[in-house]
């Protein structure tokens, strides 16, 4: 199959790997972020994959020991033991007269017909891998950048893939000598595919870092670094834009209208937050046992059917619009084209708390878990200390990060989850 060929150019190598790939649909689009506001409401929209226990990881703590797998009752994930949450910004078209409409989603080719979602790979980019622990966490890509860094290892593993129909790959030889850092400026007839390629080497003792990102790091010269010296699987997410609906709506001349939720007409800010949530030791064994480099299914895991996995979702718990036609990017996020790093806004008038009852109730969860309570407290993965830079995070229940500001600037209390270096 055609995909297969794609993957081992995507990763530059001639070498076959063994992998998973498996198609998630949508649980929920709304504008939380419980990795790096938790408690709050994002500066912009996500779409989340994945386990629904996903409403407890902003409510209460972002506590590493929570047990992901009994808290949820369902997952958006092919497999069954799945039960992480995966999410990425999502795109709108700007129409030339100024409206804003979310670009639907395709699902995964050879895959069903899932709601949306993402088509997720485990890669075992050789040598054997250790898998995620419980409680894991982390980010890759700055949704503030404007401009591609190409000495960045994180900056050249996001990129789009401009697909023509039936996912074909426009002129694609040798890719990701096609694929572009910024979204494409030309119309795609088959969609536009985001394709993100997360770190694979882990410091072996952090499972979160205040910026989500130290405790992990991409291959240097294909070997993981003495600092980080522990061999993840390649956790590699693709979104498939639906474009083609706009395509007869494009601006004559100027520059491509598609956007990010955060304001990113350009595309560099595109950025996913992964939180581990694999059942026991059930990934360690499918990157044991399923070794086939077509990713094709892997019989450790148990396989849900499309129904089932389009059948769990939550309801969204915007207090705005992000449907249809729109005057302005949910959060008002005005769109800041660069080069200069984006500013996130404020004051502008979008919602910036979430009402008490604008969540919905919390799902019953399995029998024998553990329920969670407010008062409890996250585990601290790394010594306090060190300064939150301007905007960043400085104080809040379950926070472990630094708690002083860089000069000039003050950490303010949002809320009782939440307090930000203004
Ligand atoms: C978290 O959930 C509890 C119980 O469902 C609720 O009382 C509380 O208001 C929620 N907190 C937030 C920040 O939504
Ligand atoms: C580009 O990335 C390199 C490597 O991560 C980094 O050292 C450098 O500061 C970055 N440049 C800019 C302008 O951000």
């Amino acid at each position: 199959m055609q995909w297969k060929y794609l993957i081992s150019c995507a990763l530059a190598t001639s070498q076959v790997n063994a992998l998973l790939r498996f198609a998630f649909s949508q649980l929920v689009v709304e504008r939380f972020d419980p990795l790096v506001s938790p408690g709050q409401v994002s500066s912009h929209l996500h779409q989340v994959v994945g386990g629904n226990a996903y409403v407890f990881l902003f409510n209460i703590t972002m506590d590493p020991a929570n047990d992901l797998p009994s808290l949820s009752t369902c997952t958006t994930c092919t497999y069954k033991e799945d039960l992480s949450n995966y999410w990425t910004a999502v795109l709108y078209f700007q129409h030339p007269n100024g409206a804003f409409k979310r670009v639907p989603q395709l699902p995964g080719q050879y895959l069903g017909n899932a709601n949306g979602g993402m088509i997720v790979y485990y890669i075992q980019t050789g040598g054997a891998v250790t898998a995620f622990k419980k409680g894991f966490r982390m980010l890759v890509g700055n949704p503030w950048l404007r401009t591609f860094n190409s000495s960045s290892a994180e900056a050249n593993s996001l990129n789009f893939r401009c697909l023509t129909a039936n996912y074909g790959n426009s002129g694609v030889t040798g890719a990701p000598g096609t694929d572009s850092h910024e979204l494409p400026n030309q119309i795609c007839t088959g969609g536009i595919r985001s394709q993100i390629i997360f770190p694979t080497c882990w410091d072996g003792v952090n499972l979160d870092t205040a910026d989500h990102k130290s405790h992990v790091s991409y291959t240097i010269n294909g070997a993981c670094p003495s600092t980080h010296p522990v061999s993840f699987p390649e956790l590699f997410i693709e979104t498939i834009w639906d474009t083609t609906s706009f395509n007869s709506m494009w601006p004559s001349g100027g520059k491509q209208p598609f956007v990010f939720s955060m304001g990113d007409s350009v595309g560099v800010g595109q950025h996913a937050d992964y939180v581990f949530g694999w059942k026991g030791n059930s990934l360690q064994q499918a990157m044991n046992s399923c070794t086939d480099a077509g990713g094709g299914n892997c019989n450790v895991l148990t396989t849900q059917s499309i129904d089932t996995i389009n059948s769990c979702t939550q309801a969204s718990r915007g207090a705005e619009q992000t449907e249809g036609w729109i005057p302005t990017l949910p959060g008002c996020n005005p769109i800041q084209a660069g080069p200069a790093t984006a500013t996130p806004v404020s004051g502008c008038g979008a919602v910036t708390t979430a009402a008490p009852g604008t969540y919905p109730p919390v799902t019953p969860v399995q029998p024998g878990s553990t329920v969670i309570t407010s008062t409890e407290t996250a585990i601290p993965t790394q010594a306090p200390g060190g300064t939150a830079a301007h905007w960043g995070q400085c104080g809040g229940q379950g926070w472990f990060g630094p708690t002083v500001c860089a000069s000039p600037y003050t950490c303010k209390v949002s809320n009782a989850y939440y307090s930000q270096c203004l």
